[in-house]
């Protein structure tokens, strides 16, 4: 038997302050998601942190502590009563230079701070400030694939690469990889998919789009369960399109404002009374057996 609910009749704000969200259908008590995992089940529970968007190199305004707002995330994740299972940077981890030297300066720094993680595993992915003036080519010298898929306790992770064309597409080459990916995977399937900027027309005229991203969808959305992780826009974001749902995390170093709520795309100021606003990472609780995922925004808080 399975009991299908409406995905936004499940959305609802938990008592402790984190939002739990499940993807397509929620299965009951007799049937679960594909790979062995049933509600319940310890080994399919896990959490991971997001972090996004730390413009490492980024100098002025607004972040009057450009250099310190990620060392201070990274103690807080270390911080952490349950360490993650592992962590992912959806992107932009570089502020953009026309300079390649420089840009792997930045990309080397970077690595250093992410190395004091206390977590065995991190999962990496460029965004269009690392990439596209170069096609991703000094990411990949200093940290490898900007595509790959890993699997952990259940859930198949897919990271998409929609930055390092300068056209903000994915690309036909990519999408093959990923129909090939999805061939013979079970329709019930639990997927989540990480990636830099959003997989729907979320504001196209600030570049928070990209161009071939319906093919993506197509692609993902014969399955119950995809969940899509991304960064890019600055700000907390929760969007389904169909039964997947999006999710938009916080940045490291400036927000930016609520889609075409202004004029110009540009950074929000800093609050001297209220520094580090707008500014915070993400953790997630998964339960695989149910496709649950349980988000906890966390603020990046002063020394
Ligand atoms: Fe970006």
């Amino acid at each position: 038997m399975e009991q299908q609910i409406d995905r936004r009749d499940f959305l609802r704000l938990a008592g402790y302050g984190g939002v739990v969200f499940a993807s397509g259908l929620v299965t009951g008590g007799c049937a679960s998601p594909s790979g062995g995992a049933r509600a319940g089940d310890a080994a399919a529970e896990f959490h991971f942190v997001q972090l996004s968007d730390l413009h490492w190199g980024f100098e002025g305004p607004p972040n009057p502590d450009a250099r310190g707002t990620l060392p201070k995330a990274i103690a807080a994740v270390n911080g952490l009563a349950q360490a993650p299972d592992f962590v992912v940077f959806t992107g932009d981890l570089t502020h953009t230079t026309d300079d390649p030297k420089e840009r792997r300066v930045r990309m080397a720094q970077v690595r250093d701070q992410i190395g004091k993680l206390n977590v065995k595993t991190v999962h990496l992915m460029p965004g269009e400030h690392d990439a596209a003036l170069d096609r991703g080519e000094a990411f990949q010298e200093v940290f490898g694939k900007t595509h790959y898929t890993f699997d952990h306790k259940g859930v198949h992770f897919i990271v998409l690469d929609n930055v390092s064309d300068p056209g903000a597409v994915i690309g036909d080459e990519q999408l093959g990889w990923l129909a090939s990916d999805l061939s013979d995977r079970p329709r019930n399937a639990p997927i989540v998919v990480l990636t830099h900027r959003p997989l729907f027309d979320l504001y196209p005229q600030w570049d928070w789009a990209t161009r071939d991203a319906s093919r993506a969808i197509a692609l993902l959305e014969p399955f119950e369960h995809v969940t899509v992780f991304y960064g890019h826009i600055h700000q907390e974001h929760h969007q389904m399109t169909g039964r997947i749902a999006h999710h938009a995390a916080k940045s490291l170093i400036f927000p930016l404002p609520p889609p075409g709520s202004q004029p110009k795309r540009t950074p929000i100021a800093w609050d001297a009374a209220a520094p580090y606003r707008g500014l915070g990472w993400r953790d997630i609780e998964a339960d695989a057996a149910r496709a649950y995922y349980e988000l906890q925004e966390r603020p990046v808080q002063g020394a």
